[in-house]
Order: structure tokens, then sequence, then C-alpha cells
């Protein structure tokens, strides 16, 4: 949490002011007649920053050693004549075809032992030493080149970096994960203890027998690929690290890559990663596989701030549009990129950036939506770019303010990694889902919410919401109880506390590490099929997942009425220490669920809460002078709102009584109330 009265200084270090409206370039992809084009209509739209030379390595090194940088030159003094910031590319993220053919050994292998060929993008081994040498070698090239350039703003190492390569199951990545386990484990027997293996007797006598965790015949050993989950995101931090090195040692400009906080990618632990980036930035896209993607891009948005330390961060990439990689690639309706790229500010970016500017004609991404679309400037896309352009330049004063939460939420890519492992009790319980249930509940009443890592300091919260902490070191749990005993409130739920960072179960009853804070005992687990609903006392409907519970001080505030497990606790309270711990040993019904949340905050006295009507998102960005409302509409009904101040999207004065435009967004400027 950014505390009260921390200074609110220049907000990225880019040396821009305001925000950012930035776009990724390929001019590689265009005849040069077309870059004065693109360069004039960036203008146009208020573009003040470009990634350029994300994929530029072929076309730099054509051939080993051959560098080329005369057109990479041209393009940046371009967007330098006409005052646009430079967001440059390493351009290390896919290898020219010359390096896969004179190196093979450098693609990646996939868990079956086969091999990922050239011809898609990310076709390397992280662990591959040989990419590597090559890499930092075009870095360091290119660093030498612009690292004192004064377009230049910020260094894009790779590309997210883990996207499609962050598992290898290679010889060269077994050898790393060989080394990376001595170095945590020193001795294998402390190995063989943490890994189980006296279990289906898989007791290694020497480093050299341990493999990744290729395919296997049945379930293969869950601590082992949990440790090569961990093994995996280390290694390609420790990549970044080499090339933010290289670049460090003749450049003063701030370094970073772009995050994948999103629902399909967990392979990296950002929580690590995030003290590394000199800028924390993030590409979201929504996801229409999810039930309501809108509220999955809030989870994000607030996930970035948490891994900015509550800083401004960076939205690196969205999409004015459709994306490709779907299975149906819904069009943004009018209106909704500048909802989507409201929501990110409002929760804290400082600035928007998209994927890309110009829709290539050619390639995998032709049909990815783009500033500038197929159709030209006569679009509906370009219209509203160019409106979204001219509002970020307007809405400069809010860079540099922050948004405060007493509510935290933990999350935990560890846990996520252990949680969906298989053989548990439930295949249909998914943590991510539960950590979007959670954090949707906070939505619904209103909670403006900090998602934190497990173990972070929660002095300054009133309330820390805790779903499905499967996966939790004894250290990280006590810090929770903590909170509580100290007059925290926390809301637990179910399949928490259970197994240590080894994933070995707390012998005793579940769950394990919050049994103590939560006053009760888990005998055994009843988790329940999908399509069975059952019915709690007080009204509530609940599903997926029921416990067999004894209360052990903490109170019973609803029992199951029907099901395996009528007549036993369902939610329970606890007070412990000065503070309440409340456990929720079942999947509430949405409705319940944000009902048992508002009972917490209110009870733990938490005032980031917003009155809402369904749909609309409330969040407060607090500057040095003033505080910023933004309302975000996501409904198609005007709707009243308690807010009044001036309007910055609309320029114009919002007295009480007022109400926010169907799909409409107002950013409304309050003076600060003194606190
Ligand atoms: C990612 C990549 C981009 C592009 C977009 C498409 O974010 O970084 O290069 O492929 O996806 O959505």
């Amino acid at each position: 949490m950014i505390p009260a009265g921390t200074p609110l200084t220049s907000p990225l270090g880019l040396g821009t002011d305001g925000l950012v409206f930035g776009c990724d370039y390929n001019p590689e992809q265009w005849d040069k007649q077309v870059w004065h084009d693109d360069v004039r209509l960036m203008r146009e739209a208020g573009v003040n920053l470009v990634a350029i030379n994300v994929f530029g390595w072929s076309h730099i090194e054509p051939r080993r050693g051959d560098f080329h940088f005369d057109d990479l030159d041209e393009i940046i003094a371009l967007l330098a004549a006409n005052g646009i910031g430079v967001n440059l590319g390493t351009g290390t993220s896919s290898p020219p075809p010359w390096l896969t053919t004179l190196h093979p050994e450098i693609l990646p292998q996939v868990g079956d032992g086969t091999t990922r060929w050239p011809g898609g993008r990310q076709a390397w081994c992280p662990s591959s030493p040989m990419f590597r040498e090559h890499a930092l070698a075009l870095a360091e090239a290119t660093a030498l080149r612009y690292g004192q350039n004064a377009a230049v703003k910020l260094w894009h190492v790779s590309n997210e970096l883990g996207c499609h390569n962050a598992l290898c199951y290679c010889d060269v990545s077994a050898a790393a994960f060989r080394g990376w386990l001595e170095r945590r484990y020193v001795s294998i027997e402390a190995l063989n203890e943490a890994w189980g293996t006296a279990f289906w007797s898989q007791h290694y006598a020497e480093w050299a027998e341990i493999l990744p965790p290729r395919d296997t015949l049945s379930f293969i050993n869950p601590s082992q690929q949990l440790d090569f989950f961990r093994f995996s995101s280390d290694e390609l931090l420790d990549y970044y690290r080499a090339e933010a090195e290289v670049i460090r040692a003749v450049s003063a400009i701030p370094v970073t890559t772009n995050f994948m906080v999103t629902a399909h990618i967990k392979t990296q632990d950002y929580w690590s990663w995030a003290p590394e980036m000199d800028v924390v930035a993030n590409d979201h896209y929504l996801d229409h596989r999810l039930g309501v993607p809108h509220r999955e891009l809030s989870f994000s948005a607030d996930a970035t701030r948490g891994l900015a330390g509550g800083r401004p961060w960076l939205l690196m990439e969205h999409s004015t549009s459709a994306v490709n990689w779907q299975p149906q690639n819904h069009a943004k309706a009018p209106g909704e990129m500048m909802r989507n790229s409201l929501t990110h500010v409002a929760r804290g970016a400082d600035g928007v950036c998209f994927f890309q500017w110009r829709a290539s004609l050619r390639g995998t991404e032709k049909f990815h939506s783009a500033l500038l679309p197929h159709s030209g400037t006569d679009s509906r896309v370009w219209r509203e770019v160019v409106e979204l352009g001219s509002l970020m330049h307007r809405l400069g004063e809010l860079a540099g303010s922050v948004v405060r939460s007493d509510i935290a939420l933990v999350f935990s890519w560890e846990a996520w990694w252990a949680t969906d492992q298989d053989a548990h009790p439930s295949s249909e319980l998914r943590y991510l889902e539960q950590v979007h249930l959670a954090y949707e509940g906070l939505l619904a009443i209103g909670a403006t919410v900090d998602i934190v890592a497990p173990g972070a300091d929660l002095s300054g919260y009133r309330l820390v919401v805790v779903p499905c902490l499967y996966l939790v070191s004894d250290a990280d749990a006590q810090v929770i109880t903590d909170f509580v005993a100290g007059g925290g409130h926390a809301v637990i739920s179910f399949f928490s506390g259970i197994v240590d960072e080894h994933d070995s179960v707390r012998p005793g009853s579940y769950p394990g590490a919050f049994r103590d804070v939560a006053g009760i005992s888990t005998e055994e687990f009843y988790p329940l099929d999908r399509a069975e609903t059952i019915r709690l006392s007080g009204g509530a409907t609940a599903g997926l997942w029921s416990e067999l519970l004894h209360l052990r001080g903490a109170e019973a505030t609803a029992r199951y009425v029907d099901g395996p497990l009528t007549g036993m606790p369902a939610v329970t309270r606890n007070e412990y220490g000065t503070g309440v711990a409340r456990y929720l040993a079942t999947m509430l019904d949405p409705a319940s669920l944000a009902e048992e949340l508002a009972r917490a905050a209110s009870e733990a006295g938490a005032s980031s809460l917003a009155p809402v009507a369904d749909g609309i998102e409330i969040v407060r960005r607090s500057g040095t002078e003033h505080d910023y409302v933004f309302v975000i509409n996501h409904t198609d009904a005007e709707t009243p709102h308690p807010f009044s101040g001036h309007d910055l999207v609309s320029e114009a004065d919002i007295a009480p009584g007022g109400t926010v435009a169907p799909g409409g967004v107002q950013i409304i400027r309050q003076t600060k109330e003194a606190s």
C-alpha cells in the first residue's frame, strides 16, 4: 500500500509530461513512404511513445555478426523529429533463421521430448547459453548505438518473456534445472525429503538422475513439477537480468519488459520479477473465454499496481478492437476501447499503449486490430483512437496520482501452480477462478482492492481476503495470523493453508496453517459436482466444495441445510486476538459471497468502498491537490451516482444527483478532502 504522504513524483520516469499514449510499431513490415504517413497520423492521434524493434533481429542482423542499423537510425530520427518518444526493443525476442540453422540446439523441447521448430516466434530455450550469447551480443550492439539517444525513453527487453517458451524440457534445461536444485537444496537428501521421493520409488542417489518433469505414464511428482515452475520463472528472470545488465552498462535509460498478468499465462512469478523493473509494464487483452472479460481486466490492472508497489505503471499493450488468437475474436463495441483504457488508468496506469500501430497485411497477426485498421482512417476505430489520444493528453494532471485501499487480496503464482495440479480432491477447483470470484465479490460491493503477495506487509489494511491459498509457507501464513491477532479482519476460503512451500500437507486437521486463526478444524473434504448446488441456512446457495468442519472456538454463521453435510458449519467467524477471521468452507453463490465480504468489510471498518449500482465501477485516484473519481458504466443504461465535480472527459461540471451515460466514463475531479 502507498502510505498517505508519499511524495508524488514524476510518474514513470520516462521524461514525458502527463500520461503516455502509445503503441507497438513494426516499420520493417512497411515501405519507407508509409513511415512518413504513419508518423503524421501518429501525431494526429496524439501518440507520444512508440515501441519499435521488438521483433527486429533478422532485420538488424540478417547474417551472423552483420549488423545493419540504418533503418532503425532512420525511424528513430523520424519519430524524434516529430516529438515522439521511443520504447526501444532489444530485438531479441525471436531468433533469426540463421541462428536456429547454425545452432538447432537452442530450439525448445516440450514435455514429450519433441522439438518446437522455427516458423512461429520465441523458439528458444531459456537456458540455452548459445542463444544467450547471440542475444546479448545484439542487445549490447543496440545499447551501444542508442544508449545515449535522447529520443529513447525506455528499453524494452525481449518481449513477453515466457509467453510461449517458459517451460523447456530439453537436456540443456535439464542440466540447468539440476544446477538450480543444487543451489536450492544443497544436499540430495534435502531434495528427496522436500519432493517426498520415498513415494513410488523415486528416491534420487545423485543429482545427475534428476530430470525436468517430462511427460510420464501416470501422475508426476507434484513437488518436482512445482520446483520446475519456480526454476522456469527464475531462468527467464535471470535472462532478463542479463540483458538489463548489458544495457545498464552503457545506458541510463530505464529498462523494463512487458508482463502478462492474465488468465491464460501462469508461468512467471511476477512478484519476484517486479523489483527488477525500472518501470512495471503489463500487457492485457480481453479474454472472451471468460464470463465477464472486463472484470478480469480490472483484476489484472490492480495486480499490476500491486506489482508496482502501488506506484504508477504502464499498460504496454492492449487492443483497439479484436485480437486474432481466441476461438472467436470479438470486435469491441463503440466506446469499449475507451472504457478499457480508462479502467487501466483508473487502477493506476500512467499510460496506455496498444499492439499495434498499423494492421499488418501479412503474417499470423493480419486480423489483429490496430490503431490504424485495414480500413484506414475512415473507420470507427480510428475516430475513437483520435478521441482517446486527445483525452489522454487532457488527463495529464493525473500522472503520479495513486490509488489507495485498505482492503488487500492475497494472490500467489506459486499457489496457482500448486493448486491446479492433478490428483487433488477436485479437478474442478481452479485457483484463478476462485481468486477472480473473490475479487468480483469485492467489485460488486464497490471495494477498491490492492492485490498483494503472500507475506506482504498488511499494516495499513483493515481487511485481507485470502481465496484458496492452498500453498503457503509458515512465515507467510503467520503474517495473516498476526494481522488478525493485531485487530485485522480476514476472509479465508476453502482449501487454504493445506501445504507448505514443498507441497507437503501440514499434519493434523485442515486448514493447516489457518486452523488456529480460523478457530476450526476440518476432517475431510466433500467436493461437489459442477452441476450440484447445496443450500445454506440464511438462504445462500453454494457449490463445488464442502468440508466436514468442526468448530474449535469459531461460531457457525451458516450451516448446510441439505447435501452430504446437512447441519454442519459452512461459514464461520472467529474472534482471534483483537481481530476476526471468517472462513468459507464452500463456494458461495456470487451474491452471497458479496454479502459476506460486505459484512467483513463493514465490521473491519474498511473505507475504500463506494456505493455502486450493478455494472458500475468506481475507483478513486488521489493526487496532491485533487482526487479523481472514475465512474465507469459497463451497462447500457444511464445510471445515477452520488459524485459531483468537474468531469475531465466531457469537460462539464457534474452536479449532485448526476448520471453516467450508457457505456460511458466520467473522471470527476474533486478538491482533496483535508486528511
Ligand atoms: C502479445 C505480443 C504482441 C502481439 C500481441 C497480440 O501481446 O506481445 O507481439 O502478438 O500479443 O495480441
